[in-house]
């Protein structure tokens, strides 16, 4: 399996029938599951809760990558950790006590990660680098699938690969989440991402394992 982790985002999925979508994606070749939980609050959008996922975690093994797009994050760690989560990411954005947060996620059993903003600039996360697990650098502005990669972020993506360096953070990931496919997907592994969300790219089309290998290929 490649180093380079390919997280399937199940809002681009049909909600009508998302057990038959997660199983397709898993035969396809996803290394993770990618689920974004927006309350209407932090992002212009409602999507689902512990409840919707709890129920799709007994269908696959697929760890499941939760991203909380929504405001105080913290009162919803314990739920999303029940329900089966593998990776709980919060927004710097989002959190007043970002560090108290990524430890509370640790301490529910939990890989923890903080996302930021294509507006919000890399030192927002500087000092919680080293508490991570993973950080994940948004491609777009939050809330909708489907939108166009902005490419200024890859300078920020090189500056994180950057700390990854200078701090020895071998094993801390590099996720990416907007716009990528088999275009975009080589800009962001060249920069250093090694995790990428895909939603439209992969759920978009009628063939998921084909999109999949199209944008593997297009990164080896
Ligand atoms: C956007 C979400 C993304 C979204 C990506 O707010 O966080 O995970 O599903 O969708 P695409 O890959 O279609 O840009
Ligand atoms: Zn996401």
């Amino acid at each position: 399996m490649s180093n380079i982790y390919i997280a399937p985002s199940i809002l681009s999925a049909n909600f009508a029938k998302l057990g038959e979508e997660v199983a397709e994606v898993e035969r396809g070749g996803a290394d993770w599951l990618h689920v974004d939980v927006m309350d209407g609050h932090f992002v212009p959008n409602l999507t689902f809760g512990p409840l919707v996922m709890g129920a799709i975690a007994p269908l696959t093994k697929l760890p499941l990558d939760v991203h909380l797009m929504v405001e105080k994050p913290e009162d919803y760690i314990p739920a999303f950790a029940q329900a089966g989560a593998h990776v709980i990411t919060v927004h710097a954005e989002a959190c007043v006590h970002l560090h108290r947060v990524i430890h509370m996620i640790k301490e529910h059993g939990v890989k923890a990660g903080v996302a930021i903003n294509p507006g919000t600039p890399v030192s927002a996360i500087r000092e919680v680098v080293e508490d991570a697990d993973l950080v994940l650098i948004m491609t777009v502005n939050p809330g909708f699938g489907g939108q166009a990669f902005i490419p200024g972020t890859l300078r920020k993506i090189r500056e994180v690969r950057e700390w990854k360096r200078e701090l020895g953070l071998e094993g801390l990931r590099i996720e990416v989440d907007g716009g990528i496919a088999a275009a975009t997907a080589p800009l962001v592994t060249e920069a250093g991402a090694d995790v990428l969300v895909a939603g439209n790219a992969v759920f978009g089309r009628q063939d998921r394992a084909a999109a999949m290998a199209e944008i593997r290929s297009s990164i080896s």
